[in-house]
């Protein structure tokens, strides 16, 4: 079949063998199938790029469900099953008024692929209302049960990423606030798209609006424009390293990261390469994000691939900081 609806780069390949599973008992069976030695593990799709045909067994992992595990009157311990969508999963957050995620309203992909990369955006992270996720070992289909403090969490990294194609993670538990929510508004463009809107004393559901409009006017909707999001991480570089470049170029942006550390947006550098609303046939660099590579039509993996080389040769040529590839190349 097509894995093109399975990945939100809109990438044309096909898998040999696909099978979708709904629960935890279908997942194991199809395992242990002993035919199938190479399996890739598919929930959202928004966080790969397919550059082949796929030989191996492709596992769409499936689960639904939203249940409400335990609350009292301030907060509120919700699990819910891997295969849901992130997105709709914050709305009916907001719905209910359930606070912690509205800063991350719209990221692509799934619950169940969440705290691989620990998602982030406008100051907050998935691990700051992250409780426990379960997983199926995929050597020995073992159940287990993560703690937040044995996720190994950073930026845009966990234990989960780390230890690749090792678990699965089957369902995730988050602790929300009822009330009294703690609202994160300090990110530069949140705080400003709030007094475009002309509110005040915001609520969650206020800050997901705005999160909202600010990802629907910088980041091109993977509906209609093929993407992955960011494709690169921010680069982290020693702050010695960074008064080099701000010789070079005094206006270079950065945020703080610890003592004697600093995230250059790789968004920047990229841009000052030149690469920012690139096109190359039907693909390209977008023209409001730098940071993200798109596939306007019939893009070939491989093509971007050659691109997003392209640019970290050039960004280390110019700049002499490597940027790495957030997304799995497949
Ligand atoms: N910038 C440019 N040119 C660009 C893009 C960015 O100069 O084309 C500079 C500007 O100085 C801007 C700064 O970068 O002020 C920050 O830009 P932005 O707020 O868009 O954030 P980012 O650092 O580029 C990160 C995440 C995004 C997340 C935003 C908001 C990573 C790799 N990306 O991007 O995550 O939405 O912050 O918090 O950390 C994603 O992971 O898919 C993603 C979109």
């Amino acid at each position: 079949i097509s894995l093109k609806p399975y990945n939100t780069f809109g990438i044309d390949v096909t898998a040999r063998h696909f099978v979708s599973v709904s629960n935890i008992k279908e997942l194991k069976q199809v395992l242990s199938l002993p035919e199938y030695t190479d399996k890739l593990i598919l929930g959202g799709g928004s966080n790969m790029l397919l550059t082949k045909d796929q030989n191996k067994l492709v596992i769409h992992i499936n689960f639904k469900g939203i249940d409400v595990i335990s609350q009292d009157e301030d907060f509120v311990f919700v699990k819910v099953n891997a295969g849901e969508n992130w997105h709709e999963f914050v709305l009916w957050c907001m719905k209910n008024n359930y606070g912690g995620i509205e800063n991350l309203s719209l990221i692509p992909g799934n619950v169940g692929t969440s705290p691989i990369q620990n998602i982030g955006a406008y100051g907050v992270e998935l691990k700051d209302t992250f409780v426990s996720c379960e997983t199926i070992s995929r050597s020995n289909l073992a159940s287990q049960t993560f703690l937040k403090s044995k996720c190994e969490f950073g930026y845009r990294d966990s234990i989960f990423k780390q230890q690749k194609d090792q678990y699965i993670i089957t369902n995730v538990t988050f602790k929300f606030t009822k009330r009294n929510h703690k609202l994160n508004i300090n990110y530069g463009t949140i705080s400003s798209e709030l007094e475009l809107m002309g509110i005040k004393n915001p609520t969650i559901q206020d800050i997901s609006k705005a999160v909202i409009s600010i990802r629907e006017s910088k980041l091109p909707n993977p509906k209609i424009i093929g993407n992955s999001g960011s494709f690169f991480k921010n680069p982290v570089i020693s702050l010695n390293e960074f008064e080099k470049l701000l010789q070079n170029f005094p206006n270079a942006p950065s945020y703080s990261v610890s003592n004697n550390e600093v995230k250059v947006p790789a968004g920047w550098l990229i841009e000052k390469a030149g690469f920012k609303g690139k096109r190359f046939g039907d693909y390209g660099v977008h023209k409001n994000q730098a940071l993200v590579l798109v596939n306007y039509g019939e893009a070939k993996g491989s093509d971007i691939l050659k691109l997003s080389k392209l640019i970290q040769k050039t960004v280390f040529r110019l700049f002499n900081i490597s940027i790495e590839a957030e997304v799995n190349i497949l």
